[in-house]
């Protein structure tokens, strides 16, 4: 049932469109929350290694398409396609096979308040099965440096200033090695220094592991120095997708509107 090969082209591409591997292939994909039509369509393509940025209104739908790419929300319609694997209808086992592929990073943090950084960062490991404790520690010694945390195991998220903790959030995302990483406004509510600093991190975990990346942010100045292709994503739709040039110098009134903080009806 879920052998087939996802859609040779991505007739979703209005600019840029060339041939790539392809780590994500989203198509046709549509969900409603209490009869609110949320997803209307959404096709998008993610290339091996990549970081897309997702842009779009509050309320618009971005986490709710990032936690259909993991399987935490079902479509009422449509195709996920995750290393040419069509991730939806699969089974608990297949899914949680997927879920160790693709790491995400919650809107809100979401560290367990009553576990230490250091536990918080092994959770997934045991949840995994993962039982040689020397193992574990050694890879979180190893997340708390690249995340630029190190010494800071016993801490408790109660002591964690809103950067740290987003880097403790993005060490568990990380921990088992994903492929890929979502990030849910990874940036929010940070001053620009500790923003930059997230920021250089997305970009590292790209070039030491490949790590093929997801970014919804609202914060533009991240989203360009991070992009290699931004989407912006409008009525359930995938308005438009190309790089941060391209959308710099788009002249649609709609984007431009967005860009420079305009509201629809022009007060
Ligand atoms: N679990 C849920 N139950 C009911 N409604 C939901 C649920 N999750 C999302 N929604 C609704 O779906 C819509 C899209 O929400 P979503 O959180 O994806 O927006 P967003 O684009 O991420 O916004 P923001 O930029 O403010 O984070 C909203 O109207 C929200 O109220
Ligand atoms: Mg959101």
């Amino acid at each position: 049932m879920i052998e087939a090969p996802p859609p040779a082209v991505a007739p979703v591409q209005k600019t840029s469109a060339t041939r790539r591997k392809l780590m994500i292939a989203v198509r046709g994909l549509t969900k409603a929350i209490e009869a609110q039509k949320i997803l209307r369509g959404v096709d998008l393509d993610v290339a091996t290694g990549e970081t897309l940025v997702i842009i779009g209104r509050s309320g618009g739908g971005k986490s709710v398409l990032l936690k259909h790419l993991v399987g935490l929300m079902q479509p009422d319609d449509g195709e996920i396609w995750i290393e040419g694997e069509n991730i939806l209808g699969l089974s608990e086992r297949k899914l949680a096979d997927i879920r160790r592929k693709v790491g995400i990073l919650f809107q809100s943090g979401a560290l367990f308040d009553s576990m230490t950084v250091e536990e918080n960062i092994a959770f997934p490991l045991h949840e995994a099965g993962e039982r040689d404790t020397e193992a574990i520690r050694k890879r979180v010694d190893e997340m708390l440096e690249v995340v630029e945390l190190e010494g800071q195991h016993d801490k408790m998220p109660v002591n964690l200033s809103g950067g740290m903790k987003k880097r403790v959030g993005l060490a568990r995302s990380i921990v088992r090695r994903p492929s890929v990483v979502l990030y849910d406004e990874p940036t929010a509510g940070l001053d620009p220094v500790v923003s930059d600093s997230i920021n250089r991190l997305i970009r590292r975990l790209q070039e030491r592991f490949h790590v093929t990346s997801v970014v919804v942010t609202h914060d533009m100045k991240s989203a360009f120095h991070i992009a290699d292709h931004i989407a912006y994503l409008h009525e359930g739709q995938i308005y438009f997708y190309g790089t941060s040039v391209e959308l710099q110098q788009s002249t649609d009134p709609l984007l431009q509107d967005f860009l420079l903080g305009r509201s629809e009806c022009g007060v």
